[in-house]
């Protein structure tokens, strides 16, 4: 498949920089071991890969240990680890009106089956949220908060060390989605008293898909999602209680590792605020371009202070669907139409019946890009 334009990098980053797929090409031809599993050359150099990317992560997000990293398939994966152990019978959650479905559906479930409670905390249609609102939701009985540090169809920004400091003031946790966020926006857990994040490492990242991560704070026990194969304390019956091998049972996928190091480091080199500047360009170019196109109404904050490269729009008179089947079919632009996994972004915005044509910006797209996704939309918009 060639040529084309991609702007879905909210669904995973494409291309990615050359370096990801040298060092995929790498490990595969090269290496090519199991790391952790035997003492041979191959085995130790895959583990020192797992760990080199281990610490590139630790490094972008400034965490002390990190052996508090563990690698996940996705940001579902650990979402869904670390919802497993919070919610207990009895317990209350709150989570933010703009949820992907990777928390609202785990949430929704466990609290069902194990007798526990959650709660929205309500953003506006541009997907801002209230803090004062947030704090008049919680109870003495809410173990946790999970959002979205930005929301995957509007791009809102939500202020995670504020809600931080809400939960914590209660006794309660936060755990924070960045699946949007990492990779192009500072993110730092330890200096915002987050209590977990989970993010994809396919993503702004730049890595493979089927890959991703979880940063638990010191002092927050889990019980892991899948026991089995460590490489580590093979004669005993029970799952290691250290990490990260507590939670990494099964041969990892160093193949998307490898590929991840390489992507964060890209990331670490480039520098966040260069990505950030980057997007920045991209998203004014676009925002004036489509204002400048009659009948397209924008979701989410207009202010890039507020929010990431996530744009959401819809063109009076072209249900959504059929505007990202046009670009693709008739120019070559992917982009994402629907719901994108996220009613509950899309019943706070207004566009549930409609869904949104999203653009997923990325470091790696060009100002022709957005021309060319401009130039499309107003051949399409003369032909009504
Ligand atoms: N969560 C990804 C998206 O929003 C897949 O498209």
């Amino acid at each position: 498949m060639s040529g084309g334009i991609y702007l879905d990098n909210a669904a995973t980053t494409w291309p990615k920089p050359e370096c990801v797929y040298q060092a995929v090409d790498r490990f595969a031809r090269e290496v090519g071991g199991n790391p952790g599993r035997s003492g041979h050359r191959r085995s130790l150099e895959a583990g020192r890969e797992l760990l080199r990317c281990r610490e590139a992560l630790a490094r972008l997000l400034e965490v002390r240990d990190p052996a508090r990293i563990v690698f996940t398939r996705n940001a579902t994966e650990a979402l869904n680890l670390a919802l497993n152990g919070l919610i207990t019978p009895g317990t209350h959650v709150l989570i933010s009106s703009l949820e992907h479905n990777s928390v609202w559906r785990p949430v929704h479930r466990l609290c069902r089956e194990r007798g526990a409670s959650y709660d929205l905390i309500p953003c506006g249609r541009d997907g801002r949220l209230n803090l004062v609102e947030a704090a008049a939701l919680i109870r003495p009985e809410t173990k946790l908060l999970a959002v979205t540090h930005a929301s995957n169809v509007l791009g809102t920004l939500l202020p995670i060390a504020e809600l931080a400091s809400i939960a914590h003031e209660n006794g309660s946790l936060i755990m924070v989605d960045a699946a949007q966020t990492v990779g192009r926006y500072p993110l730092l857990p330890e200096e915002d008293h987050l209590d977990l994040l989970a993010f994809s490492g396919h993503k702004e990242l730049f890595g493979p898909t089927g890959t991703g991560a979880l940063y638990i704070r010191e002092g927050i026990e889990l019980p892991p999602l899948i026991i089995g194969g460590t490489g580590s304390d093979s004669l005993s019956p029970e799952q290691p209680d250290f990490l990260p091998d507590r939670f990494e049972s099964g041969t990892a996928n160093v193949w998307g590792i490898a590929g991840l190091r390489a992507g964060v480091e890209f990331v670490l080199s480039t520098g966040i605020s260069a990505i950030r500047e980057h997007e920045e360009e991209l998203y004014v170019k676009l925002i004036e371009g489509l204002s400048s196109i009659g009948g397209i109404v924008v979701y989410g904050p207009e202010s890039w202070g507020e929010r990431v490269g996530i744009i959401s729009f819809n063109l009076e008179g072209f249900p959504s669907g059929e505007v990202a089947s046009y670009l693709d079919e008739a120019h070559g632009i992917c982009v994402r139409a629907g719901l994108h996994c996220s009613p509950l972004a899309h019943r706070t915005a207004g566009t549930l019946d409609t869904g949104t044509v999203r653009v997923g910006l990325s470091f790696m797209n060009s100002e022709a890009d957005i021309e060319a996704l401009l130039s499309a939309l107003r051949d399409l918009t003369k032909s009504a």
